[in-house]
């Protein structure tokens, strides 16, 4: 890592980075709280196999400052955080070691509550609430909110559909044709959504079981070579794999008028790559913006859990985006520019008002 982690904590903002290691189960996590204003840190714990353990605190960083400007931007009273574990998730899954993980969890007394990420399922909460109450998205019958993904995945539809408006004057997406890159849990949940709606739907995956498992549930999306997917026209590219896939090569190749999907951290890097997608009228829904949903449905858990209640909020994702496009426009600044300035102007509002008597 060519900068300390310190270097990188005051660059981006955080507060606090956990280390946590347990030789006995075989757990190396990393907790990394971004910005606790607003209230207790939420964000989820992501189980990946990293090159090496820079490439996990840096993931741990960058997730956790979405964090932040998700809840911020979602009108949360929650702070940004976000934990990796570092291993295969094919090995080192066990009770001991989600156990352990909660116990290093509720050592931070609240700061911190974790929810599922890219490999870590509800049943895997269950193992951490053993040891924590500073967990969400455990399953139904244990009075959580269960799988957060279909809430994700219809408020990247509705953040789609406002980008449609933007772009086309009218949100529907009926023939609209949609690549929909990673079709895990939230990328199935949205490929029904736009099946529903008339969409022409495409998929890719680098997991032949998640391929099969789509074109089992839905007939009519066609499926496309992953290194081939930015030589094809498409309307909206909807990134719903991992981060960074919108970057200097694939902006140079993109045939599309609309980015709009579920993966955290698409830009590359937001300040060379939102200014590369105005130039190339690519409109841009910021991810953090629209892919909440999730995050919106968890934290309904921490103030008494109510379906209609997270429903009627992740449906303000629309009207938030199209806030976000005319902001925008007003003040000349990207999609990705705009969505943190409205998040930095709620953190440092409420900064204010908690300062004060
Ligand atoms: N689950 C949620 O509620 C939620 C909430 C907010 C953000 N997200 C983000 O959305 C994304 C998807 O989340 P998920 O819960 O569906 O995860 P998931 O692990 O269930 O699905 C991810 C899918 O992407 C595939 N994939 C990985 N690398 C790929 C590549 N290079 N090309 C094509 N496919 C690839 C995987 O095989 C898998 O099927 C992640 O970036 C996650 O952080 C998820």
């Amino acid at each position: 890592m060519q900068q300390s982690v310190f270097d990188l904590m005051q660059q981006m903002g955080h507060e606090q980075v956990v280390f946590c290691h347990d030789p006995h189960s075989g757990l190396n996590a990393i907790i990394a709280i971004h910005n606790t204003t607003l209230g207790p840190a939420l964000g989820g714990t992501r189980l990946w196999n990293y090159n090496t353990h820079e490439e996990g605190i840096i993931d741990a960083l960058r997730l956790s400052r979405g964090m932040t400007y998700k809840a911020a931007i979602s009108g949360l009273n929650l702070g940004g955080g976000k934990a990796v574990i570092i291993g295969d998730a094919a090995k080192v899954k066990s009770e001991a070691l989600w156990r352990r993980y909660g116990k290093f969890v509720d050592s931070l007394n609240g700061k911190y509550i974790t929810a599922e990420d890219v490999n870590t399922s509800a049943r895997d909460m269950e193992y951490i609430a053993l040891e924590t109450q500073s967990v969400t998205g455990v399953p139904e019958y244990m009075g959580g909110s269960g799988d957060p993904s279909p809430f994700t995945a219809y408020g990247v539809f509705v953040g789609m559909k406002a980008s449609a408006k933007k772009v086309w004057g009218n949100d529907s997406l009926s023939g609209k044709k949609v690549l929909v890159q990673g079709v895990g849990h939230v990328g199935q949940y949205l490929v029904g959504h736009l099946i529903e709606e008339g969409a022409k739907v495409y998929i890719t995956d680098i997991n032949q079981d998640k391929i099969k498992q789509t074109v089992d549930k839905f007939r009519s999306v066609e499926v496309v070579d992953g290194a081939k997917i930015f030589d094809m026209e498409m309307d909206i590219y909807a990134p719903c794999a991992l981060g960074a896939t919108v970057n200097s090569e694939s902006i140079a190749k993109m045939k599309c008028p609309i980015i709009a999907g579920a993966a955290n951290n698409q830009l590359a890097d937001e300040n060379v790559h939102g200014p590369m997608l105005v130039e190339k009228g690519i409109v841009y829904a910021p991810d953090f913006l629209i892919n909440a949903g999730g995050l919106i449905n968890v934290s309904a858990e921490l103030d008494g859990y109510n379906r209609e209640r997270v429903m009627g909020n992740v449906e303000k994702i629309y009207g938030r985006t199209l806030e976000i496009y005319d902001l925008s426009e007003q003040e000349n600044i990207h999609t990705q520019a705009a969505a943190i300035k409205l998040a930095e102007k709620r953190l440092q509002d409420i900064a204010n008002v908690k300062a004060r008597l």
